[in-house]
Protein backbone atom coordinates (compact mmCIF):
# COMPACT_ATOMS: atom_id res chain seq x y z
CA UNK A 1 0.00 0.00 0.00
CA UNK A 2 0.86 3.27 -0.78
CA UNK A 3 1.94 5.73 1.83
CA UNK A 4 -0.10 8.84 1.99
CA UNK A 5 1.55 11.88 -0.53
CA UNK A 6 2.15 14.44 2.25
CA UNK A 7 1.33 18.86 1.12
CA UNK A 8 3.43 21.22 2.80
CA UNK A 9 1.95 24.55 2.79
CA UNK A 10 3.28 27.74 4.24
CA UNK A 11 2.49 31.34 4.48
CA UNK A 12 3.90 33.33 2.38
CA UNK A 13 4.59 37.06 1.09
CA UNK A 14 5.47 38.36 -1.83
CA UNK A 15 6.31 41.95 -2.75
CA UNK A 16 4.33 41.96 -6.64
CA UNK A 17 3.69 46.02 -8.24
CA UNK A 18 4.69 47.44 -5.02
CA UNK A 19 1.41 45.41 -3.56
CA UNK A 20 2.17 42.97 -0.45
CA UNK A 21 0.43 39.50 -0.72
CA UNK A 22 0.35 37.32 2.29
CA UNK A 23 -1.13 33.39 0.99
CA UNK A 24 -0.92 29.66 2.07
CA UNK A 25 0.39 27.56 -0.67
CA UNK A 26 2.74 24.63 -1.37
CA UNK A 27 6.40 25.24 -0.74
CA UNK A 28 7.15 23.73 -3.95
CA UNK A 29 5.49 26.06 -6.57
CA UNK A 30 7.05 28.39 -8.81
CA UNK A 31 6.62 32.09 -9.27
CA UNK A 32 5.20 31.38 -12.11
CA UNK A 33 2.10 29.35 -10.84
CA UNK A 34 1.77 31.54 -7.83
CA UNK A 35 1.40 34.51 -10.37
CA UNK A 36 -1.30 33.13 -12.29
CA UNK A 37 -3.24 30.66 -10.35
CA UNK A 38 -3.26 32.76 -7.14
CA UNK A 39 -3.22 36.19 -7.77
CA UNK A 40 -4.62 36.62 -11.09
CA UNK A 41 -1.56 37.94 -13.16
CA UNK A 42 -2.02 36.16 -16.12
CA UNK A 43 0.47 38.69 -18.44
CA UNK A 44 2.83 36.60 -17.16
CA UNK A 45 2.59 33.68 -20.11
CA UNK A 46 3.46 30.19 -19.64
CA UNK A 47 5.20 28.78 -22.93
CA UNK A 48 7.52 25.71 -22.50
CA UNK A 49 7.77 26.15 -18.23
CA UNK A 50 11.50 24.36 -18.83
CA UNK A 51 13.03 27.65 -18.92
CA UNK A 52 13.46 27.90 -22.88
CA UNK A 53 11.08 30.21 -23.85
CA UNK A 54 11.40 33.50 -22.30
CA UNK A 55 7.38 33.70 -21.96
CA UNK A 56 7.61 33.71 -18.19
CA UNK A 57 10.29 36.20 -17.69
CA UNK A 58 9.62 39.05 -14.47
CA UNK A 59 12.04 41.45 -12.84
CA UNK A 60 13.09 40.61 -9.70
CA UNK A 61 15.13 43.73 -8.26
CA UNK A 62 14.74 44.79 -11.74
CA UNK A 63 16.73 42.17 -13.50
CA UNK A 64 14.72 39.14 -15.62
CA UNK A 65 13.95 35.81 -14.43
CA UNK A 66 12.43 32.67 -15.30
CA UNK A 67 9.37 32.38 -12.90
CA UNK A 68 8.63 28.91 -14.38
CA UNK A 69 12.44 28.34 -12.66
CA UNK A 70 12.03 30.50 -9.78
CA UNK A 71 10.13 29.18 -6.56
CA UNK A 72 8.01 31.36 -5.18
CA UNK A 73 9.26 30.86 -1.60
CA UNK A 74 12.66 31.87 -2.56
CA UNK A 75 11.72 35.11 -3.65
CA UNK A 76 10.18 36.61 -0.98
CA UNK A 77 11.18 40.16 0.41
CA UNK A 78 12.19 41.16 -3.26
CA UNK A 79 10.53 43.44 -5.67
CA UNK A 80 8.95 41.51 -8.48
CA UNK A 81 7.55 43.50 -11.18
CA UNK A 82 5.51 41.68 -13.83
CA UNK A 83 3.85 42.88 -16.82
CA UNK A 84 0.64 44.45 -14.83
CA UNK A 85 3.16 46.58 -12.99
CA UNK A 86 4.85 48.27 -15.74
CA UNK A 87 2.13 51.29 -16.57
CA UNK A 88 2.32 54.27 -14.62
CA UNK A 89 -0.26 56.65 -13.59
CA UNK A 90 -2.18 54.35 -16.44
CA UNK A 91 -0.18 55.61 -19.12
CA UNK A 92 1.34 52.22 -20.79
CA UNK A 93 5.46 52.04 -20.32
CA UNK A 94 7.38 54.10 -23.20
CA UNK A 95 8.25 50.14 -24.32
CA UNK A 96 4.54 49.17 -24.46
CA UNK A 97 4.01 51.92 -26.70
CA UNK A 98 6.98 51.33 -29.02
CA UNK A 99 5.76 48.01 -29.45
CA UNK A 100 2.57 48.86 -30.30
CA UNK A 101 3.73 51.74 -32.89
CA UNK A 102 6.37 49.58 -34.63
CA UNK A 103 4.14 46.77 -35.30
CA UNK A 104 5.99 43.91 -32.76
CA UNK A 105 3.10 42.71 -31.07
CA UNK A 106 1.27 39.67 -33.42
CA UNK A 107 -0.39 37.01 -31.35
CA UNK A 108 1.22 38.77 -28.39
CA UNK A 109 2.34 35.88 -26.33
CA UNK A 110 5.65 36.99 -26.07
CA UNK A 111 5.17 39.94 -25.98
CA UNK A 112 5.00 40.55 -22.04
CA UNK A 113 8.58 38.85 -21.45
CA UNK A 114 10.36 40.30 -24.43
CA UNK A 115 9.19 44.01 -22.96
CA UNK A 116 10.74 42.74 -19.64
CA UNK A 117 13.35 41.59 -20.86
CA UNK A 118 13.99 44.69 -22.54
CA UNK A 119 13.16 46.90 -20.31
CA UNK A 120 16.08 45.62 -17.91
CA UNK A 121 18.35 44.79 -20.74
CA UNK A 122 17.88 49.05 -21.48
CA UNK A 123 17.96 49.91 -17.69
CA UNK A 124 21.63 48.51 -17.61
CA UNK A 125 22.54 49.34 -21.19
CA UNK A 126 20.53 52.61 -22.53
CA UNK A 127 22.84 53.10 -25.65
CA UNK A 128 23.03 49.10 -27.25
CA UNK A 129 23.74 48.47 -30.45
CA UNK A 130 21.24 46.64 -32.92
CA UNK A 131 23.52 43.34 -31.89
CA UNK A 132 23.20 43.94 -28.71
CA UNK A 133 20.19 44.10 -28.53
CA UNK A 134 19.76 40.95 -30.40
CA UNK A 135 22.09 39.51 -28.11
CA UNK A 136 19.76 40.57 -24.79
CA UNK A 137 16.68 39.28 -26.12
CA UNK A 138 17.72 35.58 -27.98
CA UNK A 139 16.40 34.03 -24.65
CA UNK A 140 12.75 34.94 -25.54
CA UNK A 141 11.25 33.46 -28.73
CA UNK A 142 8.61 35.20 -30.85
CA UNK A 143 7.10 32.95 -33.46
CA UNK A 144 5.68 35.13 -35.13
CA UNK A 145 7.26 38.36 -35.39
CA UNK A 146 10.08 37.30 -37.13
CA UNK A 147 12.13 39.80 -34.30
CA UNK A 148 12.55 42.92 -36.77
CA UNK A 149 9.91 45.01 -35.23
CA UNK A 150 10.76 44.00 -32.25
CA UNK A 151 14.41 44.79 -32.43
CA UNK A 152 13.27 48.28 -33.99
CA UNK A 153 11.09 48.87 -30.83
CA UNK A 154 13.92 48.42 -28.70
CA UNK A 155 15.87 50.71 -30.81
CA UNK A 156 13.33 53.24 -30.60
CA UNK A 157 13.87 54.03 -27.24
CA UNK A 158 17.69 54.47 -27.25
CA UNK A 159 19.32 57.68 -27.08
CA UNK A 160 21.75 57.66 -29.98
S1 LIG B 1 7.71 29.29 -19.60
FE1 LIG B 1 9.50 29.85 -18.54
S2 LIG B 1 11.04 29.85 -20.04
FE2 LIG B 1 9.30 29.11 -21.09
S1 LIG C 1 4.01 37.94 -31.23
FE1 LIG C 1 3.39 35.85 -31.27
S2 LIG C 1 5.00 34.80 -30.29
FE2 LIG C 1 5.73 36.82 -30.49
Amino acid sequence: MRGKEVVVKRIITLNVNGEEFEFLTEVHRTLLEVLREDLGLTGTKRGCDLGTCGACTVLIEGKPYLSCLTLAADVQGKKIVTIEGLAQDGEPHPLQKAFVQKGAIQCGFCTPGMILMAKAFLDENPNPSEEEVKQAISGNICRCTGYTKIVEAILSLTHK
